[in-house]
């Protein structure tokens, strides 16, 4: 098949793209380079089922394609809230666009959604039925709304114009390739660890995260796509860790004598988020199977590379 991936060039699109290829797809990988670098897919651009195209899905794009794998939107904090309307008009024009380009092509096309969507939960854990809590007028909301409206327009083409359509919330997922400097939990301890500063932990620690491997996500992904399920579906590592108990076991990886340190929480900082992944598990037969320390291992190992690597 010739697949189209958007946002290929970051974190979980670079990671999809080497399962793609491996599977013996075509593969066009469409970004404009915002959070996503050439780096990650360094190791495809002189193969000739591979394909690179510099572009704002912002703007509309004609190809011809079997599959649409949509992941472009910055994912973090730090990037998202940088330029906030450009993340909604990403969210909104990007995902209409790609969503016409489906229709005209018939193309089916897969929506990455996220567990934003649920805002600071009042259920726990979140099942795909939860309508969420969303703050619509929050720091955060050009995401978490851009996302529910993205959701929206998917089953909204679906319904009008039969567009063959996935969709997927993400839960929060880490693994080598992440940006150092983006702000999420994982990334910053290690990066934090590796380099001899302290720990910086938001809050008192006690909010709690899921962690997904990455190549557990990708499995689902894929699996997924080539379901006959629509969705939503969640999909993460139902394993619920406290944001302390995270930079305890980061610190004893990397750097026991690392110090640790509390700052403010932020504005709308969700306080618990956990999967109930049940969907998954009996659709797809789907579940994590990377246990956080391994993850971390395998993470650490990236970061280790990156950093010292810049250091030489
Ligand atoms: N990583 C997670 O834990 C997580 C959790 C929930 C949802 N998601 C979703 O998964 C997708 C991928 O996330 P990621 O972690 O790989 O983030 P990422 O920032 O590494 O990747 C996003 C990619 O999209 C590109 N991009 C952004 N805006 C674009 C635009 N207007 N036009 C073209 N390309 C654009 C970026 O350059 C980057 O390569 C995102 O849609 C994100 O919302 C990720």
């Amino acid at each position: 098949m010739r697949i189209l991936v958007t946002g290929g060039a970051g974190f979980l699109g670079s990671h999809l793209i080497d399962r793609l290829m491996a599977q013996g797809h075509e593969v066009v990988c469409l970004d404009n380079f915002y959070t996503g670098t050439k780096r990650n897919i360094l190791k495809w651009l002189d193969n000739p089922y591979f394909e690179l195209i510099r572009h704002d899905i912002t703007e509309p794009i004609r190809l011809e394609v079997d599959q649409i794998y949509h992941l472009a939107c910055p994912a973090s904090p730090i990037h998202y809230q940088y330029n906030p309307v450009k993340t909604i008009k990403t969210n909104v024009i990007g995902t209409m666009n790609m969503l016409g380009l489906a229709k005209r092509v018939k193309a089916r096309f897969f929506l990455a959604s996220t567990s934003e969507v649920y805002g600071d939960p009042d259920v726990h854990p979140q099942t795909e039925d939860y309508r969420g809590n969303v703050n619509c007028i929050g720091i955060r909301s050009c995401y978490d709304e851009g996302k529910r409206v993205a959701e929206t327009l998917s089953f909204d083409y679906h319904r009008q114009n039969g567009v063959d359509i996935r969709v997927v919330r993400i839960f929060n997922t880490y693994g080598p390739r992440m940006l150092e400097n983006d702000g999420r939990v994982v990334s910053n301890f290690i990066a934090q660890a590796l380099r001899n500063q302290p720990l910086t932990v938001y809050g008192d620690g006690s909010q709690t995260r899921s962690f997904c491997y990455v190549s557990d996500l990708v499995e689902g992904f894929i699996r997924l796509m080539n379901s006959d399920q629509i969705g939503p579906m969640n999909l993460g590592n139902p394993g619920e860790y406290t944001i302390l108990e995270l930079a305890e076991k980061i610190q004893n990886m990397i750097n026991p004598g690392a110090e640790i340190i509390f700052k403010p929480l932020p504005e709308d900082d969700p306080k618990q988020r956990q999967p109930d992944i049940t969907r998954a598990k009996s659709w797809l037969g789907w579940e994590p199977t990377v246990p956080l320390d391994q993850g971390l291992e395998l993470t650490i190992k990236d970061f280790r590379d990156r950093i010292e690597g810049n250091q030489k």
